[in-house]
């Protein structure tokens, strides 16, 4: 099969080319290289730099490659930038993936595979999070990601073009090429391993008053490859569909930091500062659906497992992506 990745050099698409390219799929990258890194590519893959705005040459690329499937990783995905600038929210995340969905239409694409996220459930009803939760997200990254789940349904029912949204939950961990590397970063557990490695002072829990055990926000953590490995079932699955992505075993900022520690075997200085806005306490995957009608099969179930990974990937590449 034939897949188009948009979005792949960066850190979840990056690690999904590596598992099709595994799998004897044939793969074209598509990436502005505005957040991705050109040494994120797997070079088994064909690249092509382009931006999801540029309409014509989206289109063509779509008519002539003729791809089995789409996997559309290509996004801004930073909740407190959204709140700041949600014009480049809603035209990139949503404006500019209606070209990527009319060419997969005009180039005769069966099937796409969407990356949406927790975000689009905004301060959850109840935990564990199912699919059919109410969706009121509440920041411009959650509902551009809403607005796509959207389009693809009307996508769907007028032209036939089958989907899979997948709400990742906290995407994590590394294959042994790819791994985290955002610039700036601000996720969790690429934060800790700065630390572990001497290259950060100091690692900020955001809020120890939440309404949890040990008063910091839970999250549930989950693998890239279990990502890449539903990303690939999502592909052949007869009906469109959504699916939550989690292990569903949620796990505070403290648990974290104390795993990484226990992990890596390296201490480091620990603060507590305000809260960050926009955190909801916790977010908890109900999968199951996932796993009935995908026969998803997460391998990577432990923090240990993901964040001995993610270190592993640090050891080898101190620097991250140099290009
Ligand atoms: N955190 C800290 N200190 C840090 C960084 C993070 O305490 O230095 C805390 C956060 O407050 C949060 C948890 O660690 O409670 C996880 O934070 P991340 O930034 O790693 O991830 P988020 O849960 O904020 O965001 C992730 C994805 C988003 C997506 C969201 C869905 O990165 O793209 O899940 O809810 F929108």
């Amino acid at each position: 099969m034939k897949i188009l990745v948009c979005g792949g050099a960066g850190y979840i698409g990056s690690a999904c080319t590596e598992y099709l390219l595994d799998r004897d799929f044939e793969v074209v990258v598509l990436d502005d290289l505005i957040t991705g890194h050109r040494d994120a590519v797997d070079p088994r893959a064909k690249f092509v730099k382009m931006n999801l705005g540029e309409r014509d040459r989206v289109i063509g690329l779509c008519k002539n490659e003729k791809f089995d499937g789409v996997m559309h990783f290509a996004a801004f995905s930073l909740v407190g930038e959204s709140m700041t600038d949600p014009s480049k929210y809603f035209r990139n995340n949503v404006a500019n993936g209606i070209n990527l969905l009319d060419g997969a239409v005009a180039g005769g694409v069966k099937s796409i595979v969407f990356s949406s996220t927790a975000a689009t459930f905004g301060q959850p009803e109840a935990i564990p999070i199912r699919e059919n939760d109410r969706q009121i997200p509440i920041n411009p990254y959650g509902e551009s990601k809403l607005c796509f789940e959207k389009i693809l349904k009307w996508y769907n029912r007028i032209f036939g073009l089958k989907y899979a949204a997948l709400r990742y939950f906290n995407a994590a961990g590394a294959t042994p090429f790819h791994g985290e590397d955002h610039r700036p970063e601000s996720h969790l557990i690429p934060i800790i391993l700065q630390a572990a490695a001497g290259t950060r002072d100091k690692v900020m829990i955001y809020g120890d008053d939440y309404d949890t055990a040990d008063g910091t926000c839970i999250r549930d953590y989950i693998h890239i490859l279990d990502l890449a490995q539903a990303h690939m079932l999502a592909l052949s699955v007869p009906e469109s569909g959504h699916y939550n992505l989690g292990t569903g075993n949620g796990l505070s900022v403290k648990e974290i930091i104390d795993c990484a520690k226990r992990t890596t075997g390296r201490d480091f200085k620990v603060e507590t500062a305000p809260r960050r806005p926009g955190d909801p306490a916790k977010l908890v995957a109900c999968s199951d659906l996932a796993r009935k009608a995908l026969g998803w099969k997460p391998q990577y179930e432990s923090a240990e497992a993901i964040i001995e990974s993610a270190w592993n990937w640090k050891q080898k590449f101190p620097k991250g992506y140099e290009n």
